[in-house]
């Protein structure tokens, strides 16, 4: 089977998978409408192109947190990796550093950052943190992130407690005897403090979290889960460096708009001072096209790279990224932007621009 799009490469993982693996990677929460929206309200943007503006030498890099990236899809944190592919959290990253990209580490790794840093040296690695009950084994983790050469932390705003995932919960999906469910915080566990979830999030953080985080690193901080233009406005305030405007892949709360809803209003607010990203639902090259040209500098995908690692570990999601890249740079040409700096608002418009 010839594998051409992200779609195909979801359909293999499914007929690879196990199903209660590939149902976990799926799902969302609750009935799952959010999930839904988060792919097809893209279908509500529309491309206007401008055509005649010579385009044989087109770039796709751009930079993000002060340096370079070849190409502005990189790799958003997800859990388990070793679920879809023994080579896991380390095949993703080596396959966004061969791409000049980024790669953030989820907490809920079954990798260490340090086997992170080793699989992939050369590549723009992040850490994706939450906010641990225990300060001082957030510091510790930070701190062994910055010797690892991790550039920048970033913090999920959006999981006060846990998202009601029925799929999961109907499936009993358990992380097998064999992985852990935190190879980060592995080694704190003796402590008592993380035997459960429940120390994963504090509920009771406000934004002065940052504030904190600030003090204790000098990593940029990209904090990650907003949606809302008073919610950019307060990170900032509290010393984000950088936005990642997301609903966690539609797995926390059910209803949360469709992130590329949510993206104008988080760029109007803080667009101006920070980076902002975006991630949730992207599956072809259109789709990032839409969010740079609705002022995200960079998009993130999540399961797409998940689906990669189960087709062909490093191989596969090299393979996806390599299709997301060809597809931007398409969109790009017949659309008559030879650098990413090209693709303007102006060329994307909601559908009702149409039936005015
Ligand atoms: C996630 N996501 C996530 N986010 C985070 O901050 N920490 C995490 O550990 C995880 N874990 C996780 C596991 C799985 C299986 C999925 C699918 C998602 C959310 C993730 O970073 C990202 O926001 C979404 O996956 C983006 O949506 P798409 O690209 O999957 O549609």
């Amino acid at each position: 089977m010839s594998l051409l799009c992200v779609n195909d490469f979801e359909e293999n993982a499914k007929q690879k998978l196990s199903k209660i693996n590939f149902e976990f990677y799926l799902s969302g929460a609750g009935q799952q409408r959010t999930l839904e929206w988060n792919k097809t309200s893209y279908a509500k943007y529309r491309i206007r192109p401008k055509y005649m503006r010579r385009v044989s030498n087109r770039s796709t890099s751009t930079t993000i947190l002060g340096k370079n990236v070849a190409v502005p899809i990189g790799i958003s944190p997800t859990a388990f990796h070793k679920l879809a592919h023994p080579e896991g959290e380390s095949g993703c990253a080596r396959a966004a550093e061969s791409f000049g990209s980024i790669f953030i580490l989820s907490t809920h790794s079954n990798t260490s950052l340090e086997d992170v840093a080793r699989a992939a040296p050369n590549g723009r690695k992040w850490l994706q943190t939450y906010i641990l009950t225990n300060r001082k084994i957030t510091e510790e983790v930070i701190k062994s992130a910055e010797a690892a050469g991790f550039e920048a932390i970033v913090l999920t705003v959006d999981f006060a407690v846990f998202g009601i995932r029925l799929v999961n919960i109907k499936n009993n999906f358990m992380v097998p005897p064999n992985l852990s469910a935190s190879e980060i915080l592995e080694k704190y566990r003796k402590d008592k403090l993380l035997e459960n979830f429940v120390e994963f999030s504090d509920p009771n953080a406000d934004w002065d979290y940052i504030k904190w985080l600030k003090t204790i690193t000098d990593l940029p901080i990209v904090v990650k889960g907003v949606l809302t233009a008073e919610d950019a406005t307060l990170a900032v305030k509290a010393g984000a460096d950088a936005i990642l405007v997301s609903n966690h892949g539609a797995r926390q709360l059910d209803s949360l708009p469709a992130t590329i809803e949510a993206l104008p209003e988080v760029v109007k607010a803080v667009g101006s001072k920070v980076d902002v990203y975006v991630d949730g639902g992207i599956r072809d090259g259109t789709d990032v096209f839409k969010a740079l040209a609705m002022g995200a500098k960079m998009v993130f995908i999540g399961r797409p790279a998940i689906w990669g690692l189960a087709h062909d570990g490093e191989a596969g999601v090299k393979e996806v990224i390599g299709i997301l890249k060809n597809e931007l740079d398409n969109a790009m040409a017949i659309t008559g932007c030879a650098t990413i700096k090209e693709i303007t608002q102006d060329m994307v418009v909601h559908e009702s621009y149409y039936s005015r």
